[in-house]
């Protein structure tokens, strides 16, 4: 009997009201499929920060180490928004972990069903099959962690300076290409790179390292460049133009909401966040969450579509735990339930909506 030993972090806001979405539907797909999961919780974020003095306590990255895997949740919101930046949940745990576990390669995969086209914002015309992107992000470089990165008053306090640096290194960017690589070899072998090379000289190296490492590893990959600026028009313009794109931290941040939305809602997009270290069972340790946030707005109604976060579980089946029948059946189960027109609010369109329970009810029924 596989055990899977996951530790998981839902977070703050709607973040546990999907995690148990998830964890219902991890369970059912072990039951059935004679999979034991060894999980235990542990606090993360804004609840961390009020129950133990900090956002990512000791005891919940010892029991990331000693895991497989991790579910995590979402963290942050108003409630912790007038604490020191540095210690608010983002910067103190989210990107705290990212940085421990080495998880540069953040995959997101921008999936819109033909039975959801409705719900995209665009022309159903132009996007006659859906959508099938995947965002290959670098994850744990670029503005979010150079130095110097400081806030300094000047003249005698009248005037403040903040600072922030964007620093990549060939070597990050051979290795986040690689990903790219191997993602688009299982796809359309298509990979578009997008950059801002006609401004900035990390973007410069990123064309120049990503056109090299593409001509002397991977000659069976069709490979383009794109500024960051046009790939955003794109990306509304013609979806269907692009298979795999690969970009760097902080663009990847806000291309893949804008692809979230196109595909429907940000409340459907799940990701993977690999690195190079493996996990007991030989496979990539990996942590798992939902690309959008806590969503505020809408926490402790009982609304948050819960598909990201059950999706997230599924790849974390695939990817950590080399599960690929299980996580597809998920996937199955998730797509046929939103296809039948049982949806959330955010992708219900004038069907009438429901809650997070009763999606999840139809997804434990689908499965
Ligand atoms: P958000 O992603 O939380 O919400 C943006 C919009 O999308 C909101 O209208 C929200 O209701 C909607 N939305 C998001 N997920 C949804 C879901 N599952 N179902 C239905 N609707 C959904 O972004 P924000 O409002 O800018 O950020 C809120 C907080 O979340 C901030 O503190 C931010 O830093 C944090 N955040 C955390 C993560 C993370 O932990 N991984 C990611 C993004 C944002
Ligand atoms: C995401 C989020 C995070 C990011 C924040 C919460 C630090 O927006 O995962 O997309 O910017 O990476
Ligand atoms: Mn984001």
């Amino acid at each position: 009997e596989t055990t899977l030993k996951f530790s998981v972090l839902a977070g703050d806001y709607i973040g546990p009201e999907v995690m148990r979405s998830a964890l219902r539907v991890l369970e059912k797909v072990a039951a059935q499929e004679g999979l034991k999961l060894d999980y235990s919780e542990h606090a993360v974020g804004g609840c961390a920060i009020d129950a133990h003095g900090t956002a990512l306590p000791e005891a919940t990255l010892t029991a990331c180490e000693a895991a497989d895997a991790i579910l995590f949740g979402s963290v942050g919101g108003p409630k912790w928004e007038s604490l020191p930046p540095k210690e608010q949940p983002e910067r103190a745990a989210l990107l705290p972990l990212r940085k421990h576990f080495t998880l540069f390669a953040n995959i997101r995969p921008g999936l819109l069903y033909p039975e959801l086209r409705e719900a995209s914002p665009l022309k159903n015309e132009r996007i006659p099959e859906g959508i099938d992107i995947v965002c290959i992000r670098e994850l744990t470089g670029g503005i979010y962690f150079g130095q110097p990165k400081r806030t300094t008053l000047l003249n005698g306090g009248t005037d403040v300076e903040s600072v922030d640096t964007m620093i990549y290194r060939k070597s990050e960017i051979e290795r986040i290409t690689e990903v790219a690589i191997t993602a688009a070899r299982s796809r359309k072998r298509r990979l578009c790179s997008v950059d801002k090379a006609n401004v900035l000289e990390t973007s410069v190296l990123w064309r120049k390292t990503v056109s090299d490492y593409v001509a002397a590893n991977a000659p069976d990959i069709e490979l383009s460049h794109m500024l960051v600026d046009n790939a955003a028009m794109q990306l509304v313009r013609d979806p269907g133009q692009f298979d795999v794109f690969v970009t760097e931290n902080m663009f990847g941040d806000i291309l893949s909401d804008e692809m979230a939305v196109i595909c429907g809602s940000l409340g459907m997009l799940s990701s993977a966040s690999l690195g190079a270290r493996k996990n007991t069972l030989g496979l990539p340790y990996g942590l798992y969450e939902p690309a959008g946030g806590t969503a505020p707005d809408i926490a402790g109604k009982g609304i948050a579509n819960p598909c990201a976060q059950i999706l997230s579980g599924a790849l974390m089946l695939r990817y950590s735990f080399g599960l690929e029948d299980a996580a597809t059946r998920i996937e199955r189960a998730v797509r046929e339930v939103v296809a039948s027109g049982t949806r959330t609010g955010d992708i219900a369109f004038g069907r009438t909506a429901v809650g997070t329970e009763q999606m999840t009810e139809k997804i434990l029924g689908a499965l």
